[in-house]
């Protein structure tokens, strides 16, 4: 969604705010813009489309000046056009600004302005807002800064903004309620973004702003940090973990290949240090932190968005099977605005790979009203999520890129077994030789998972015989029903097919009527507790002509000659299935989706980080 880049220093700013909106593409947008400040003039270019297209828009254009801002906009108010992208002018031309997130009250303070006498030339919100702050800074003759803080209290909704003034070319100021901003300290420059991959490059050391706080950023190298109410902060800086080769590809043709190959790395990651299978414990800090309350608790929820909700499904499974403590899994946008019932010794669990989704925020907010205790399961270190939960603990997946989740999903069903397992532990609904087993297996999964990946070869044969299918259907028992979901949802979203993924037994209430010659079906038939059912699933497809795609487990002879095709899995605990059947469904959809021609790494209409509702 939306992406944020300034600087101000002694550097040519252009490259710079390019090179950083490349980098942020990711986020998903659908046109981009930037404005440079030399000469006491800003040179303004917007363009709708890729990143690319404005810089060719530029090229032989003046792109001078050490101070700028840039943005690529994920259309909400307006459509995608070259007048609704970033930055916008103020009426008198002295202020630009760049915006992520909503203005809710943008229609009551455009009227006011109307009547005032501002003229718009876009559908924006932003626009509003640029000219809200230019009529508070003259109406009460204030400064910039003052400005900002002043206008920005009557704002309503959320947002990350930086703002550039004419008059004040020494100045940037960056301003956060809802939307992540982060503020990179060079020497004698600053560099401002929605995330740190634009910043890393030039700085390790940065400071997160926190909700409703503001930065004024100067070019001698000063810089302040205030609440929205005038309270100066001490800044608190951090020195970024991630580097350069995290956020590039690395040989592979796209980031989503990369992140799935990462597997293996991610999963050792994210265990590193948080199990002993030799002398069976597991050590969530979050958890033991909180282990009483969590531990009393008469129910978990679990609430999350797209992906991240799937692997909530799967930690329903786990902590029901492991501990026997009842577990509720919702989305976050229902969970947020259906009145639901929460007490006050529930436990939440939100999860989330960006930490900003919006909704999942918004159910966070609720559950910390009604007094639940709150643990967040995040990828992205310091994220939102990340600083409004209670407690939690990070993933480790690493900077995950591509629009589609794929080793954030793996890691945050890692976190979620290693959850249920700690509770069971300690509740005592488990033996610690069935701890011991799973651990020593848990461990040995990295490994397994590089087995799956040097199948890719078949996979993609696979994918080329059905690149062409109008629908897929994905079926799966048990842990394998979060999977097929899962396994539908990464086909849908990056090569536009329709998918259902479905538990196997409800097949025959519906979606049977949909099989014929046509249909490919993905069958996850690795649950030895289900195998009589899953064969005859797998016949029921056959006997209507559907065609049969089947992740068996390796030497599974019998289900590989029903199915059409069949990838093997190395064989493991039922309760860690999923970690190694998602692997072969990415590749599947990553593989169809280069076929067709689509942008894999940035779908379209669709954002990384989904800061609105
Ligand atoms: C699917 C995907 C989305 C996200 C969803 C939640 O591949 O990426 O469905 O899972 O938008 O995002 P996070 O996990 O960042 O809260």
């Amino acid at each position: 969604m939306c992406g944020i880049v300034g600087y101000i220093g002694t550097r040519d700013a252009y490259p710079i705010l390019m090179k950083g909106l490349a980098r942020l593409e990711y986020r998903g947008y659908d046109s981009a813009g930037v404005v440079l400040l030399s000469d006491h003039t800003f040179n303004l270019y917007k363009k709708a489309g890729k990143v690319s297209e404005l810089d060719a828009f530029t090229k032989g254009k003046n792109t001078s000046g050490t101070i700028g801002i840039g943005h690529t906009r994920w259309a909400t108010h307006g459509v995608p056009n070259d007048t609704n992208a970033h930055p916008h002018l103020s009426n008198s031309g002295k202020l630009a600004l760049i915006h992520n997130g909503i203005i809710e009250n943008y229609a009551t303070l455009k009227e006011q302005l109307t009547k005032k006498g501002y003229h718009f030339k876009s559908e924006t919100d932003t626009e509003v807002l640029v000219n809200f702050i230019e009529e508070v800074k003259i109406q009460g003759n204030l400064n910039l800064e003052d400005a900002i803080r002043t206008a920005l209290n009557e704002i309503i909704g959320a947002y990350a903004i930086v703002v550039m003034d004419i008059d004040n070319p020494d100045v940037l100021i960056a301003a956060r309620k809802g939307s992540p901003l982060v503020v990179g300290i060079g020497k004698n420059e600053f560099f401002v973004a929605s995330d740190a991959s634009p910043i890393i490059e030039y700085t390790k050391n940065v400071v997160y702003l926190d909700d409703k706080e503001y930065a004024v950023l100067h070019r001698n190298g000063d810089f302040t940090i205030h609440t929205l109410g005038n309270v100066q902060m001490t800044p608190f800086v951090q020195e970024l973990q991630m580097d350069l080769e995290a956020i590039e590809k690395g040989g592979f043709d796209h980031f989503m290949l990369k992140e799935i190959y990462e597997q293996p790395r991610a999963l050792v990651d994210s265990i590193r240090g948080r199990v002993n299978a030799e002398d069976g414990w597991i050590k969530l800090g979050g958890v033991e932190e909180y282990l009483n309350r969590i531990l009393k608790a008469n129910r978990y929820i679990i609430t999350a968005c797209g992906t991240s909700y799937h692997a909530g499904l799967l930690g329903e499974y786990l902590i029901e099977d492991l501990s026997r403590i009842p577990v509720e899994v919702e989305f976050a946008s229902e969970f947020r605005y259906r009145n639901p019932i929460i007490y006050n010794d529930d436990v939440v669990l939100a999860i989330s790979q960006s930490g900003e989704t919006a909704d999942t925020l918004a159910a966070i907010e609720i559950a910390k009203e009604r007094q639940a205790l709150v643990y967040g399961i995040c990828n992205v270190i310091g994220s939102s999520i990340a600083r409004a939960t209670h407690a939690g603990s990070y993933t480790h997946a690493g900077p995950e890129i591509g629009v589609a989740s794929t080793k954030a999903f793996s890691t945050q069903v890692v976190l979620l077994i290693l959850w249920a397992l700690q509770i069971a532990e300690k509740k005592g609904s488990i033996s610690t030789s069935y701890l011991r087993r799973i651990l020593f297996e848990l461990e040995s999964i990295p490994k397994k998972i590089e087995e799956i990946l040097k199948q890719n070869d078949a996979i993609r044969e696979i994918a080329y015989k059905f690149h062409n299918a109008e629908n897929f259907l994905y079926l799966g028992r048990g842990y394998n029903y979060p999977v097929a979901m899962e396994g539908a949802l990464k086909l849908k979203e990056i090569s536009y097919i329709h998918a259902e993924g479905y538990p196997a037994a409800e097949m025959k209430h519906g979606p049977i009527a949909l099989i014929d010659e046509q249909m490919p079906v993905v069958v996850l038939a690795t649950n030895e507790s289900a195998r009589e059912k899953i064969v005859s699933n797998i016949q029921e497809v056959k006997a209507r002509k559907g065609q049969i795609i089947a992740v068996i487990n390796e030497g599974d002879e019998e289900i590989r000659a029903m199915a059409d095709y069949a990838i093997e899995i190395p064989s493991t605990e039922e309760i860690l299935t999923p970690l190694l059947t998602v692997v072969p469904l990415q590749l599947l959809s990553y593989h169809i989706a280069v076929m067709r021609g689509a942008n894999v790494d940035q779908p379209r209409n669709l954002a990384k980080s989904v800061t609105v509702e």
